[in-house]
């Protein structure tokens, strides 16, 4: 039985339904020896920022159970630099592009949004608000409906391309379903969630947090069901609005939860440093998942767990 794979993130069609999550797959061309990057949903870029940065302390990785966490501190090489050497290669090899962005004040976002407005090759731009607002005491944006939606309307004044805006949500707030909501209204095409949680080890020999940046974002199979449940319940609150999900999906049968959920499309993350296959092996695997099932379009399972 063939099953079409095609599905949409909003204006976005998508050839496949998944994607690499931001921050796993760099800019795709590491993936290049893996695969055809261009037969993916889409690569989703790490995110960038206006100036190159070189990130936070050693170490930077810690291995945690059905996990790992990390505090890479949005290492990269500035935006100019990103649009000459990655978004080029991106576009010449004909890969669907969604480029997320990231700022320490909202009018870093701002001027993000207007630098690639009008740069070609940008399918939809991912907005990770998962950062500290160095303008308000380090808040993380995403932790704040007030500040979600100040970036989201700021990067919405100056992005003038069609390509679809969706907000990366963090899972470590009280109510999901509010920053949510808070973000549609300043006007996001769409949602991408979960990013990481943040979590510590303390290495007890030396007796201190064993990451140099103390704490990090916690990913992998540890943190899929709180995934699922964040998916779960921004679809019943907004059903009208395209998820992007993600979160520890290792198989075709884990991005079928997410899509019996209520997401549209998935992002490989965390998988893809011990199987850099994984993005199209999980379409694979999915494709078989829903034959057995009877399915004949991935798009007929979204949000079929609400019923
Ligand atoms: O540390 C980092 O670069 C991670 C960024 C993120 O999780 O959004």
């Amino acid at each position: 039985m063939s099953v079409d794979l095609s599905t949409s993130l909003g204006s976005l069609h998508l050839k496949a339904p998944t994607l690499t999550a931001s921050g796993c797959a760099a800019a795709g061309r590491e993936l290049a020896q893996f695969g055809d990057v261009a037969t993916l949903g889409a690569v989703v870029t790490k995110s960038i920022m206006l100036q190159p940065r070189s990130g936070r302390a050693t170490p930077r990785m810690a291995e945690t159970p059905s996990g790992m966490l990390n505090s890479i501190g949005l290492q990269g090489p500035g935006v100019e630099a990103f649009i000459e050497k990655d978004l080029s290669w991106l576009s010449q090899n004909g890969v669907t592009t969604v480029v997320s962005i990231a700022g320490e004040t909202t009018a870093e976002f701002a001027e993000l949004a207007a630098r690639l407005s009008n740069v070609p090759g940008i399918a939809a731009l991912e907005v990770n608000i998962s950062c500290p607002n160095v303008e308000s005491r380090g808040q993380v944006f995403a932790c704040d409906p007030y500040a979600a939606a100040d970036v989201i309307a700021a990067v919405r004044r100056e992005w003038t391309s069609d390509a679809p805006v969706l907000a990366k949500l963090s899972p470590d707030v009280t109510d999901i379903v509010s920053i949510a909501h808070s973000v549609r209204e300043a006007g996001v095409d769409g949602v991408s969630m979960i990013n990481t949680l943040l979590g510590m080890v303390i290495d007890v020999d030396r007796m201190k947090p064993l990451l140099g940046g103390r704490t990090g974002g916690l990913s992998g199979p540890a943190i899929r069901p709180v995934a699922v449940r964040a998916v779960y319940q921004v679809h019943a609150a907004l059903p009208d609005l395209p998820i992007l999900g993600m979160g520890g999906i290792r198989t075709g049968h884990d991005a079928l939860e997410f899509f019996a959920a209520g997401a549209s499309a998935v992002s490989i993350g965390t998988v893809v440093f011990g199987d850099p296959r994984a993005p199209w092996r999980v379409a694979e695997e999915l494709s078989s998942e829903l034959a057995s099932r009877g399915y004949s379009a991935v798009r007929d399972v979204i949000g079929l767990a609400h019923r």
